[in-house]
């Protein structure tokens, strides 16, 4: 992909912008075998992932474990987990209500409203994630809707309303995620790094952090024209962004897209609270 090239961009624009409208339903592959996704059922949502960097899947069988989900991912190609402060040693994360040590009451395991990212935005340039995953095991009683845009798309509507754009978003100093202190203690260094990068494959890679604290954009008018272009686009309707409340056995993978997470409510009863399990992976998927 050599997005520099304007004859390659108004053909790769053309070809992203008719895939839209789309819908989840559209797009979402059964899995009949949990143990082992057909070789159909793989090229289908391997085709998903080449058009819109997304991919919906729905296990037909329950339960599914998460070495199941993990394979899954394993077979389009996500293989290396990056582990976060509250990832399980092991695998996958489990994404629920919950207090435990080390969380520092970090938003996703709350049920309240997550805004517009592309995960691990916070991470050294060397630990990028490129693949991601949300696997839902329960949904919440109400709300937990998951919203995503392909972050091609973001790219294009950004360089559609202004060139600019995406020169002041690929700036190596574009954004700034401060460090992390707790008690004294740096948990994380500050992290500097561009917004939009090109990967060595050729890819375009996403840094992104819709929130308002804790982040600090160049201080540059185009830089934060750019921010306040993309703050506008979260509060429009657009046939870009898909919206899906995950239900059991269902799940996203994708090349680390733009998305967010509505608040939810839990039911009462302990066995109904919302759970997901989460994977991020330093490749994308293949
Ligand atoms: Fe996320």
């Amino acid at each position: 992909m050599n997005l520099a090239d304007n004859d390659f961009y108004q053909a790769w624009r053309a070809q992203k912008l008719a895939l839209y409208p789309v819908t989840v339903n559209d797009l979402v592959v059964d899995i009949q075998d949990a143990e082992a996704a057909s070789a159909k059922e793989l090229q289908q949502l391997k085709l998903h992932l080449r058009q819109y960097n997304f991919a919906f899947y729905r296990f037909v069988q329950q339960p599914v474990y998460r070495q199941q989900v993990h394979q899954l991912a394993q077979s389009l190609g996500l293989k290396t987990i990056a582990h976060n402060l509250c990832a399980d040693a092991d695998s996958l994360t489990a994404i629920q209500v919950s207090q435990h040590q080390g969380q520092h009451d970090y938003i996703p395991y709350t049920d309240k409203k997550l805004s517009w990212h592309t995960d691990g935005y916070y991470n050294p340039a060397y630990e990028q994630i490129h693949g991601m995953l949300l696997h839902c095991v329960h949904p919440a009683l109400i709300g937990g809707e998951t919203q995503l845009m392909d972050h091609e798309l973001a790219y294009l509507l950004l360089r559609e309303a202004n060139p600019n754009y995406i020169q002041a978003l690929m700036h190596p100093e574009a954004l700034t995620i401060p460090a992390n202190i707790l008690n004294g203690e740096t948990i994380r260094p500050a992290q500097t790094g561009p917004v939009f990068s090109i990967n060595a494959d050729g890819s375009l890679h996403m840094r992104y952090s819709a929130r308002q604290k804790n982040v600090v954009w160049r201080d540059d008018p185009m830089t934060q024209a750019a921010v306040q272009f993309l703050l506008d686009l979260w509060e429009q309707a657009s046939i870009y962004k898909l919206s899906y409340t995950l239900q059991a056995g269902e799940g996203l993978i994708c090349n680390n897209v733009l998305h967010c997470r509505t608040a939810f409510t839990d039911a009462s009863d302990s066995e109904q609270k919302r759970l997901l399990y989460r994977g991020r992976y330093l490749e994308r998927a293949s």
